[in-house]
C-alpha cells in the first residue's frame, strides 16, 4: 500500500510560497521549481537501497555504504513536469528521463495522452514520475496507467502542489504508488488547485 508524503522541511515550505506569489515572474519561479525539487527528490530517495563496500582510504580500509546500483528514470508528465527534471537530475545524474504528453480538456477536464517516449528499460528502473499540479489526478492516473503498460513496477509520484480529490483519485486509482507533494492545498475549483499557484505550465513557460 503506498502512502502520501507531505514534505514539510522548511526550506520546501519556504520557497513553495515564493512560486504560490502571483507576483512571482517566470524566471525566478521557473528557479524555485527546480530547486524545490531538488530538494524533495532529497526526501523521495531516503529508501534507496544500499551495500555493503570496502574502500581503501589513505589511512585504512573503511567498511563503507554505496548506492546498490538502482537505476532511476525520471518521468515529467509535458508540460509542467519538464520544470522539476533539471532539480531532480542534480541528485541523480545517471537517473534517464522518458516523457509523457498529456493535456487536460479545457472544458471537461479529460486527460489526453499525445506523446510517450520512455528509456526502453523502463520495467527494471524505479520511476519517479514528476509534475507539479495534482488536481483532479486525471494526468496522473493515465500517465501512471501507460507506464504500468510498459512494464513499470516500481513508481513514485512527485508533485508540488495537490488537492484532497486529486490525492483520493490517484490512491484509489493506483493504491501501489507512493505520493510525495509539498503541499496538500484546501480543495478544486472547476479544475484548479485552491490556493494553488495558478497553471503551473502557463507560469514556467510564459504562455497564457
Ligand atoms: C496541468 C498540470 C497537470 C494537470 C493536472 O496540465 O500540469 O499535468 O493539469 O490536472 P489533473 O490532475 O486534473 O489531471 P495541463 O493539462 O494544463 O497541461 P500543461 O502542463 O501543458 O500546461
Amino acid at each position: 500500500m503506498g502512502k502520501f508524503h507531505v514534505m514539510n522541511h522548511p526550506l520546501i515550505q519556504h520557497k513553495l510560497s515564493i512560486i504560490r506569489d502571483k507576483k512571482t515572474a517566470t524566471n525566478e519561479f521557473r528557479e524555485v521549481v527546480n530547486e524545490i525539487s531538488n530538494l524533495m527528490a532529497f526526501e523521495v530517495t531516503r529508501d534507496m537501497p544500499l551495500m555493503d563496500v570496502d574502500i581503501e582510504t589513505p589511512m585504512a580500509v573503511a567498511h563503507a555504504k554505496q548506492l546498490a546500483g538502482k537505476k532511476v528514470a525520471v518521468v515529467p508528465i509535458l508540460r509542467a513536469g519538464i520544470g522539476m527534471v533539471d532539480g531532480i537530475l542534480q541528485l541523480l545524474p545517471s537517473a534517464r528521463v522518458g516523457h509523457i504528453g498529456m493535456y487536460r480538456d479545457e472544458t471537461t477536464f479529460e486527460p489526453h495522452e499525445y506523446f510517450c517516449k520512455m528509456p526502453s528499460d523502463i520495467e527494471e528502473r524505479e520511476v519517479l514520475v514528476v509534475d507539479p499540479m495534482l488536481a483532479t489526478g486525471g494526468s496522473a492516473i493515465m500517465a501512471i496507467d501507460a507506464l504500468k503498460k510498459r512494464g513499470a513496477k516500481n513508481i513514485k509520484f512527485v508533485c508540488l502542489v495537490s488537492a484532497p480529490e486529486g490525492v483520493k483519485a490517484l490512491e484509489e486509482a493506483h493504491p501501489d504508488i507512493d505520493i510525495y507533494a509539498a503541499s496538500l492545498d484546501e480543495k478544486l475549483v472547476d479544475g484548479y488547485i485552491v490556493p494553488g499557484l495558478g497553471d503551473a505550465g502557463d507560469r514556467l513557460f510564459g504562455t497564457k
